[in-house]
This record gives structure tokens, sequence and C-alpha cells, in this order.
């Protein structure tokens, strides 16, 4: 057996591992589920431990179903969610739950950081948001200060497992700028970043590029699983968003992903640092050296959809409820006068970091059925999008190509939409998505030296490329205009606190 690659993938709902062979066919994968626990309003918590033991479970699952190929295990990458806060004492165990990404408690630390250096946005490259990394940990220095006086080292969730796989505390350039501790155009940590989050270097790992090697198995692990010593190298990895577009090939500048899961993002490659805070526009490094990445973030995409389903207890009936939008939306007279709607169930990150936005219809009349509302949800998610390609044409990316991905991306439908929406070619990629594990494993091979950037990271074969049609611009213009007031005038009413 040739030499084989490892994936990992640290999400929030599931642990993934994904393991390939030299010309990246997919050999065995296992997904473990993870749980999330929500003690209080707006907390977001994980034990760094499920994670781990999941991670034992599924790579174990591999190695089961492949013994041959996983004893002929040269890499592995990591990926996973970004931001979360793991705080470690100086024996490296776990000192509370992990704070994730779409924790909320720490609107007051976000605000306090952001203020307290005058050059706060100007050297973090970022606003100071309450789902990344500092203000989580300015939130346990405040309401729990026995834990933070204990705290030698903080660490990313999958910093974590690459922690518990060799001993060695390491970071990655792709995940660092989601800190808000990282000098994002110069690759390195912000001493200055770093006293404002109330701690110094030695919190912190090491940083490498993702595809750099980063440590090796520790030999207990390499024991316990029958590898050789020294005989796998760790890359540096990535985030979760950053690998999926190594595993698509999103690798060169003006190359971009746009996702629709649960939340959906609009990732593009730079080839310098690009910015766009006052627009809440994610700007950070990419997980290959010499390229950074922009992203926006909306964060109802296609679980809006979902929403409205279960809403009209279709929630297992999502394929047939599309079927009566297209039906509907058949008839172009109907389209002006359907009803818009905001999809900010859960707030919106990019471009307003309003954590507290909601969402709206506007326009709803006795003649509308739940198709028209429904077709009313699939638009205002492209119309985020729609908000992401704006930003990110702002911040002075240029986009030249652009996969669409995502459970989202099932519908033919929805991706004509949004390619008309926002004016722009879509590339749906041809076979089986494995997204940021693929990402992940490819990191590995470039640290293991199976190949060269080019060799590894190349694009899918595409099987199918929505065109924007021109003449849609008029009728949704007017629309998305609409869209956009909407959310003004709900913040302007959410300011009056009307009781
Ligand atoms: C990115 C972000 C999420 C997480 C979870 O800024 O918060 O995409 O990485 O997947």
């Amino acid at each position: 057996m040739k030499a084989t690659f490892l994936g990992l993938d640290i999400g929030t709902s599931s642990i993934k591992a994904l393991l390939i062979d030299e010309q990246q066919t997919v050999v065995a994968e296992a997904s473990v589920a993870v749980s999330i626990s929500r003690p209080h309003p707006l907390w977001s918590e994980q034990d760094p431990d499920e994670w781990w033991q999941a991670c034992l479970t599924a790579i174990a699952q591999v190695g089961q179903s492949a013994p041959e190929a996983f004893a002929a295990l040269h890499g592995i990458g990591l990926s996973g969610q970004q931001h979360g806060a793991v705080l470690l004492d100086g024996e490296g165990k776990v000192l509370r739950p992990a704070i994730l990404w779409n924790d909320g408690r720490c609107g007051r630390e976000a605000e306090e950081l952001q203020a307290s250096l005058p050059d706060f946005i100007a050297l973090a490259s970022n606003i100071a948001m309450v789902g990344f990394t500092a203000p989580k940990v300015l939130w346990v220095r405040r309401h729990e200060p026995e834990v933070f006086k204990k705290t030698r080292k903080i660490l990313l969730p999958k910093d974590y497992i690459r922690f518990r796989l060799s001993g060695a505390y390491i970071a990655e350039m792709s995940d660092a700028g989601g800190t808000l501790w990282h000098d994002i155009a110069g690759r390195q940590w912000d001493d200055t970043l770093l006293a404002a989050g109330g701690i110094d270097r030695s919190y912190v790992g090491d940083l490498v590029e993702g595809s750099a090697a980063s440590a090796m198995f520790s030999d207990e692990l390499s024991n316990a699983w029958g590898l050789a010593k020294n005989a796998v190298v760790i890359a540096g990895g990535a985030g979760d968003n950053a690998a999926a577009a190594v595993g698509i090939g999103a690798v060169k500048g003006g190359q971009g992903l746009l996702s629709m899961g649960t939340s959906g993002v609009l990732f593009a490659v730079t080839d310098r640092l690009l910015t766009k805070p006052d627009r809440a526009l994610n700007a950070m490094c990419h997980a290959l050296p010499g390229r950074w990445h922009v992203m926006g973030v909306t964060l109802s995409a296609a679980s809006a959809l979902s929403w409205f389903a279960d809403v009209i207890g279709k929630g297992d009936k999502v394929g047939e409820l599309i079927a009566e939008v297209e039906a509907f939306a058949a008839n172009p007279a109907e389209l002006s006068n359907a009803p818009v709607f905001v999809p900010y169930l859960t707030g919106e990150r990019t471009p307003h970091n309003d954590p507290e936005a909601n969402g709206i219809f506007s326009g709803l009349r006795a003649q509308h059925s739940h198709a028209a509302m429904a077709y009313a949800v699939m638009e205002g998610v492209a119309f985020c999008f729609a908000d992401d390609f704006d930003v990110l044409a702002d911040s002075g990316a240029e986009l030249t190509s652009c996969f669409w991905v995502g459970g989202g991306a099932r519908s033919r439908f929805w991706g004509q939409m949004l390619s008309d929406v926002i004016q722009f070619p879509l590339d749906l990629p041809a076979g089986a998505e494995t997204g940021a594990a693929l990402g992940a494993a490819r990191l590995g091979m470039l640290a293991a030296g199976a190949g060269t950037e080019a060799e590894i990271c190349f694009k899918p074969d595409i099987k199918l490329r929505y065109q924007p049609d021109a003449a849609k611009k008029s009728i949704y213009q007017p629309r998305l205009n609409r869209f956009r007031a909407m959310y003004e005038a709900e913040r302007h009413v959410r300011a009056m606190a009307i009781k």
C-alpha cells in the first residue's frame, strides 16, 4: 500500500475523519456526533474531551474499515470550527468547557476590547466580534477569575486536538486571525493585541503555516495505533472555511467559494491582506503561505428555509416545498408582488455585526400562499449573499470564479436564483463533497511532501455552471433595495424600545 493521508475535521455537530490515498481517492471515512451545551441564554459550549474521544472513535473506525491503508498513514491535517477558546492549566488539563464561536455572552468584553486601543481595528484587521476568541477569554477573566488565574495555555479547537495527538502547543495562521491577537498582515502574534486581551505569547502556541509540518504523533499513540514512530507528520491545518477552500482548490487570488449550509459563507482568496472591518468582513490568512482570505458570513442560510418548512408543518418535506416555490416562480407576474423576507433569525454577521437583528416578512397580502412566502425566504437568503458580494467588492477583492457548495447546493432552482441575484456565475462541483476534511487531508499531503501545491490542490470537475441572467436584474434589484431598507427600519424600531 502506498502512502495515505487523514483529514480530521473538528466540526460543531460532528467530528469527521477522511482517509485518502495519493490519488485522493477516499479509502475510508467516519463521522461521530458531538453535543453542544447551552446552560444559559447566549451560551454555547462543548467539552474538549468529548471532541478527543470522538476523534479516537472516528480514527478507530477508519482504521477498522481500511487497516492496510491506515497502516500506511504518512500525514494528517486538522481543520475545525474557528474561534473557540480551550483553556488549559500548566499540566495541559482542560479548566472549563470550551466557549464556542456561536456563543454570544461576551458582548460587553468585545466592546471594551475594541475601545481599549485607539488603533485596535487597524491592528486586528477585524472588528471585535462576540464570536471571536479574545472577548471570550476576557469574559472568563471577569466572571471566573479562579479559572483565569490557573490558565497557562489557550488553544483553538483543532489546535487542542493537535496537542492531544502530539503533546505540542502549536497554532496556525488561518485560524489565528479569528482570535484578535494576530498580526494578520505580518503572519505573527501581535504583542499589543495579546496584552489588550489580558495575556502574552506564553499563552498561545507557536505559529505555523497550514501546509507546514507542525508536529508528529506522540510515541504513545503511534504504538497504540500500530504505526512506526515518527512516521506521521501533522500539518498546521486550517480553520474550517479555509480548509474547505483548500479542499475545493480555491488557493489562488480571486478564487472563491459560496457555501450554503446551516449558515452561509462567501470566501475569497486574496494575494494581499484586504479588509473591510466596518462592514463586518472577516479578513484572515489563508492556510497556504503568502495568501490571505476575506469572508462574509450570513448566519441563517439553508436553516432559514428549514425553519419556514417547520413552521408550516413541512419540516420533512423541504424538497416538496421547493417544488411548490418553483411552480410559483414560473409566473413572473407574481414575483414583483411577492412578499420580501429578511432571514436574520439568529442575528446577522456580515454586513451588520448585529446579533439582535430579527427575521422580517413584509408586503404580505391575503392572496399570498405558503409557496409565495417560501419563495421570499429563498430569495431573502440570496439577498444576504448579495450583501456579502457587495462587501467583498468594497474590500477590493476581485472574484474570478466561485464554487457553490453545502446542503443548499442540492437545489438547482436556488443555484440559478442566487446566480441571478448576485449576477455572477456559480460552479457546482461534480462528485461527492468532502469539504473541510478533504482540505485538511490535502494540507497533510503537503506537509508530508507528497506533491506540489499544484498537484495536490486541484479543482474538482464542474458538473454545472449557473450563468446569471442579466434580464432578472430588473426583478431582483428593487426587491433587494426593499430588503435592505427593511433591516434599517427594523433596527430603528428596536432602538425605540417599544414595549
Ligand atoms: C467563522 C465561523 C464559523 C465557524 C464554525 O468565522 O465562526 O464558520 O468556523 O464553523
